[in-house]
């Protein structure tokens, strides 16, 4: 019998609305064939495709990076406004870029959709004047050069955007234009400085390291935040998880431990310098890429499709991994240990939202379907609103690359007087489990659960093989978690 206890002092944090936010990039198939194609049967008056467009409402997120990723270093923004629109190679990802979709058209997609907008700004071939015009184009009423162009190509009401990020990976080799530390650090900030004196009110994303496998992390980090610390309000880290060669399934669903180690040493970065600086300015993280990609081939059940095909066409494939259900359970851990981590991370972006390592798939001009890591991630959705618990837990133990852990990897959100249990079961066999709430057995309402075969997927031919289901609650004080399975509960404390 496993238990979980849950005592409402014991306070991690309150959970900032952006936890769960998203991301999409101009590429491969993300936004040409995935969000917007106008030669399909059922679009809007717009041309975005009304089947994304409503999975992508079911989410109600809260906030959406964009344009890029690599892309935005290579990306000027004034070839996506106006009449005028040229196509151009991104050298990002080696495809035409063909601009039909640009400023406007995804502002107005994001009233569609009902999210805000986390805008990047070109780091890479960029200027940090085109980053604070930018910045008027979008936030100032009217009155000045780029704030009447964008009234002139129809937005009247400023755009108001609160969330820019200053560039994307600029540690990294393949970026467009990549900087040392101290270049990036220094051209930020001047970017920072240009953009808040056009609109103080924004908030600022310094681009962190792209991973903890860069040979500069985490010196780049210390170092830029050494020039930018006062200018920012968040650093941004990025996190992918793969089934490796070596790895069994408790490794890969233990993925969730080496991203707390990241978490935890970016946030001490950020710690260290706000202690050299004598600041009395905080700075948080925004883990605004993280998921699981695999990014070379594995194991044979895996679905690898880490394509580049079809170099220089508008929207080729890209990165289309098929998740199967093991993939799910990994990203369910991750899911947790953000939740687990809500005070030291603010912002969280799924990378990314559609055909490129996304949760929802589209066939060109036919089908889409929600793919395995769409419903957990949806869980994380619906159930992350409230105050983070820190919980003790008592399970059997799996042996792992870790070492010997639990077998239950678990969150809880306290909303108002609702706990929301989040449990991921890592052992292949079933767990019975108490929870004890502030000292007495608590009162399950609800149990939702995700489980299947490992490796089943959800396809064009078969979307429904991995669904989240709501479990008939036989004894409201014992829950039954299957094997290797994603659980929620919803728990009220006994009277
Ligand atoms: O999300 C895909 C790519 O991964 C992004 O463009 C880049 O920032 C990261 O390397």
């Amino acid at each position: 019998m496993a238990t979980i206890k849950i005592d409402q002092d014991y306070i991690i944090s309150e959970i900032s609305p952006l936890l769960f936010s998203s991301f999409i990039e101009h590429m491969g198939r993300s936004v040409y064939h995935g969000i917007y194609e106008p030669t399909h049967s059922e679009i809007t008056k717009e041309g975005f495709r009304t089947d994304v467009l409503a999975s992508i409402k079911e989410l109600n997120l809260p906030l959406v990076r964009y344009p890029g990723g690599n892309f935005v270093s290579g990306y000027n923004w004034k070839d996506g406004i106006g009449t005028k629109r040229k196509p151009k190679l991104d050298l990002a990802w080696r495809q035409i870029e063909p601009n039909e979709i640009g400023l406007h058209e995804f502002m107005h997609y994001s009233k569609l959709a009902n999210f805000d907008v986390m805008m990047a700004v070109n780091m890479g071939t960029g200027t940090p004047k085109e980053a604070g015009e930018l910045v008027e184009y979008c936030n100032i009423n009217s009155g000045s050069e780029y704030s009447n162009l964008r009234i002139k190509n129809g937005d009247l009401s400023p755009f108001n955007i609160k969330y820019w990020c200053l560039g994307n990976e600029m540690d990294g080799s393949w970026q467009i234009n990549s900087l040392t530390a101290d270049e990036y650090g220094r051209k930020a900030h001047e970017a920072a400085k240009v953009m808040r004196w056009i609109d103080p009110k924004i908030s600022l994303i310094a681009s962190g390291s792209s991973g903890p496998w860069q040979p500069t992390y985490p010196v780049w980090d210390r170092v830029i935040l050494e020039h930018l610390y006062d200018d920012v309000n968040f650093l941004s880290i990025h996190r992918y998880y793969s089934l490796e060669k070596d790895f069994s399934t408790a490794d890969y669903l233990s993925s969730h431990i080496d991203l707390e180690k990241y978490i935890d040493e970016a946030f001490s970065v950020i710690k260290y310098v706000k202690a050299l600086k004598r600041s009395k300015h905080d700075v948080f993280l925004s883990l605004d890429e993280w998921n699981i990609w695999h990014q070379k081939p594995i194991k044979e059940e895996k679905v690898y499709n880490n394509n580049y095909e079809d170099e220089w066409t508008v929207g080729p494939r890209r990165v289309e991994n098929t998740f199967d259900f093991e993939d799910a359970l990994t990203f369910f851990g991750l899911i947790i240990s953000i939740i687990n981590n809500c005070d030291k991370v603010k912002i969280s972006c799924l990378a990314q939202l559609v055909n490129v390592i996304a949760p929802i798939m589209t066939e060109n001009n036919g089908r889409m379907v929600k793919q395995t890591i769409y419903y957990p991630f949806q869980l994380a959705r619906i159930f992350s609103e409230g105050v983070a618990i820190k919980p003790i837990v008592d399970s059997e133990t799996i042996n792992t690359h870790y070492g010997i852990i639990k077998s239950l990897h678990c969150a809880v959100v306290k909303n108002e007087n609702e706990y929301r249990v989040f449990i991921l079961n890592k052992s292949p066999e079933d767990s019975e489990l108490n929870v004890i709430l502030n000292g007495n057995l608590g009162i399950v309402r609800k149990h939702i659960s995700i489980s299947g075969q490992l490796h089943a997927k959800n396809t064009f031919d078969y979307p429904n093989q991995i669904l989240p289901i709501d479990e008939p609650i036989n004894d409201e004080k014992k829950i039954t978690l299957k094997g290797q399975s994603i659980n929620v509960l919803v728990l009220k404390e006994s009277k």
